[in-house]
């Protein structure tokens, strides 16, 4: 566990977030009995998933995240993939992409902390531009939204012209700026043929397009890039898992290659996966996606059983109470986007809000 805290910002550093809403002094972190005891029923909820050796750690941060939230008028958004202590017991509002999206459009709040990573607190900017966005940790990146630059879609239009491009959420603004239409892994099927057209380019994630491409008789032209985390998982490991219980129920992530996706019993994005758990109540089940999903879904459903064969995101994993802690009081790191360039990609992300809608 990071528990290495920022240290207070000294005034010549501050940020234009600091300067507006001003630093707030380090609370007392002390895990004192007064402490425990406020902090025992959160802790109750959570105990299946958080070691009892790691909460008097958390707890004073979890409180002290909590009031403030209240103190700076401030909402936490928090990706499936954030740890339990994160996602159960300071996030306001919790989901995948598309939800976060779409809820950051209807928060009330001066100020919202995306716990997640950058491309998601830059669609939080986009949708919300006269609030403050902060990130708990600026480095928090995607190995999708890497893949590609605003560059790559102005010679993907040349290549292709009159082709619509389709972009995952998952991409900087810079890319968001360029295409026609954003999707998310819930909704790339019914974003990719509402052109009516009979090819898409289907941008970035190589493994998403060959699930559409299996979803729809649009010809999809994909891009190569990759999820670091879903790309690891093979199809041998989880006829493996099945040889050993043939009752076991997997279910996957449309990032996962398609030789892993063949083994599932089901294919949807993070809400979509949690919300089959929460309907089907398998005995047993393996979500094959970023390790701490298992954890948030089994606090709320008793009684199923996960297997987690255990891949990491190294960047979702950048965001740590300490952190957040760090960012509502000293405002850090706010992120912003070029107005030029919001006003375009926004356009993007509020074309497939409103097909959604
Ligand atoms: P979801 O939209 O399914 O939450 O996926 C986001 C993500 O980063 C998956 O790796
Ligand atoms: Fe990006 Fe994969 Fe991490 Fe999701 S899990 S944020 S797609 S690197």
């Amino acid at each position: 566990m990071d528990n290495i805290s920022i240290s207070t910002p000294d005034e010549t550093t501050l940020g234009a977030a600091a300067q507006k809403f001003g630093v707030i002094e380090k609370p007392d972190l002390e895990y004192t009995d007064a402490v425990a005891e406020e902090m025992a029923p959160m802790y109750e909820r959570v105990a299946d998933v958080i070691p009892s050796i790691e909460w008097p750690f958390f707890a004073p941060y979890i409180k002290a995240i909590n009031e403030l939230k209240k103190k700076r008028n401030a909402v936490i958004l928090a990706h499936n993939y954030q740890t339990p202590e994160i996602f159960h017991c300071v996030s306001d509002i919790s989901g995948d992409s598309l939800q976060l999206a779409r809820e950051a459009t209807k928060v009330d709040a001066d100020i919202i902390v995306q716990c997640g990573v950058h491309f998601m607190a830059e669609t939080s900017k986009l949708l919300n531009p006269d609030k403050t966005i902060l990130i708990p940790d600026q480095s928090a990146g995607c190995s999708l939204a890497d893949s590609i630059t605003g560059a790559d879609v102005r010679l993907l239009r040349e290549k292709y012209p009159g082709v619509p491009i389709v972009t995952y959420v998952n991409t900087t603004a810079d890319v968001k700026a360029e295409v026609d239409i954003c999707c998310t892994s819930s909704n790339a099927v019914q974003v990719v043929e509402s052109f009516g057209v009979d090819r898409v380019l289907c941008i970035p994630d190589e493994y998403l397009a060959k699930y559409v491409a299996t979803q729809t008789d649009v010809e999809i032209i994909a891009w190569k890039g990759h999820c670091e985390v879903h790309e690891r998982f093979t199809a041998e490991e989880l006829r493996n898992y099945r040889k050993a219980d043939p009752g076991i129920k997997i279910i996957a992530h449309p990032e996962c290659p398609p030789d892993v996706l063949a083994e599932a019993d089901f294919t949807g994005s993070t809400s979509g996966m949690i919300d089959w758990v929460q309907t089907k109540r398998p005995q047993k089940v393996i979500m094959v996606t970023e390790c701490s999903m298992s954890d948030n879904v089994a606090v709320e459903t008793p009684g199923v059983e996960f297997v987690r064969p255990c891949n990491l995101c190294p960047h979702m994993k950048q965001i740590t109470l300490p952190k957040i802690l760090d960012s509502l009081l000293y405002m850090t790191d706010e992120v912003t986007v070029d107005p030029e360039i919001a006003a375009r990609a926004r356009l993007s992300v509020e074309r497939m809000i409103n097909l959604n809608n």
